[in-house]
């Protein structure tokens, strides 16, 4: 039976069963993911591997790997994994597009809203005792009606997110390579976005056209009190600039839900800042749709062994 290595516990043991009727399957169970040596050493003479993002499956780790066919990625994006180097040994790759569409888009209406009304703020003022009597200017936030969203990258999260807040009555507007047909909002120049986006959520994914992609240049030209929403890639945005522009109050604070590195360190000066609120990569973190993550790439195996096919095919 040819082989197949899991990198990770999934949600569901069953899912586990369904492959075994296929294949011989070995599962990473330990909670932090295999470092590069250990995944070399699982992967070899592997006919398939189901991989998280944290696994980073780069050119060298191609070439030493001639018996690789096919890595099921559990995860839409698949920065982790050298594209080109894959193509060019003919390995499949595949990722779980849709399923975490609007479990994505909740998250980043949540952090939206928590931001917007200052809640981490807020929360910490209670816990370090300096809820004082009501008062008529103590922790105002910003409302959403009639607030200008700005969308960067008008994908299907964007989109999501882009209904959610609609039913709030914001004014979308977005920035994507060129306007795109049916996406609820008015396409604009990235300039023009930045300046007049009250709140700016971005959800690009990771490559070389896009990494920082968000530098100090961009910070400048946001209002002074936007908020900016990222729930794609941390690298997408320059971190340091970030904390400069949160600084010097080019903006007026953000929501990471991802970071560069992960997991960021506690020493890191992004904690330290009152308008920064991280959470911890949590887009796609719901059990339901964990699990149709986890299916999906356990169907682009099965069908691949059996149908020559995955429906979820990036090479
Ligand atoms: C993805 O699927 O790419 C997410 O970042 C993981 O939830």
């Amino acid at each position: 039976m040819d082989k197949i290595f899991i990198t990770r516990m999934l949600p569901d043991p069953e899912l586990i069963e369904k492959l075994k009727e296929h294949f011989k399957v070995e599962v990473w169970e330990k909670s932090l993911p295999p470092n590069p040596e250990e995944l070399l050493i699982k992967s070899k003479n592997c006919w398939g591997m189901l991989t998280m993002l944290t696994e980073k499956i780069d050119k060298d780790f191609i070439k030493k790997n001639q018996e690789l066919k096919i890595i099921a990625n559990m995860a839409v994006g698949f920065d982790n994994i050298d594209i080109a180097a894959a193509k060019k040994q003919k390995i499949m790759i595949t990722n779980t597009p849709d399923v975490l569409t609007e479990s994505t888009a909740e998250l980043t209406f949540a952090l939206l809203l928590l931001m917007a009304k200052r809640l981490p703020e807020a929360n910490t003022a209670v816990f370090k005792d300096q809820w004082g009597p009501w008062h008529p200017n103590w922790m105002l936030g910003k409302d959403l009606k009639n607030a200008n969203l700005g969308i960067i990258g008008p994908g299907k999260i964007a989109t999501a997110v882009a209904k959610i807040a609609k039913s709030f009555s914001m004014k979308i507007n977005y920035y994507g390579r060129k306007p795109k047909v049916n996406f609820p909002g008015t396409y604009m120049k990235l300039d023009q976005l930045l300046a007049t986006s009250d709140y700016l959520s971005i959800h690009l994914s990771l490559n070389q056209e896009t990494h920082h992609f968000l530098n100090s240049s961009h910070f400048k030209k946001m209002k002074k009190d936007a908020i900016l929403i990222n729930t794609s890639r941390g690298k997408i945005i320059n971190q340091n600039h970030l904390l400069q522009a949160i600084n010097s109050n080019d903006i007026g604070g953000a929501a990471l839900d991802v970071t560069d590195p992960e997991p960021i360190g506690s020493d890191s000066p992004l904690l330290k800042m009152q308008k920064i609120f991280i959470s911890p990569h949590l887009g796609s973190a719901t059990q339901a749709t964990r699990y149709k993550m986890a299916s999906m790439a356990i169907d682009n195996l099965i069908l691949y062994k059996t149908k020559n096919y995955c429906p979820n095919a990036i090479v």
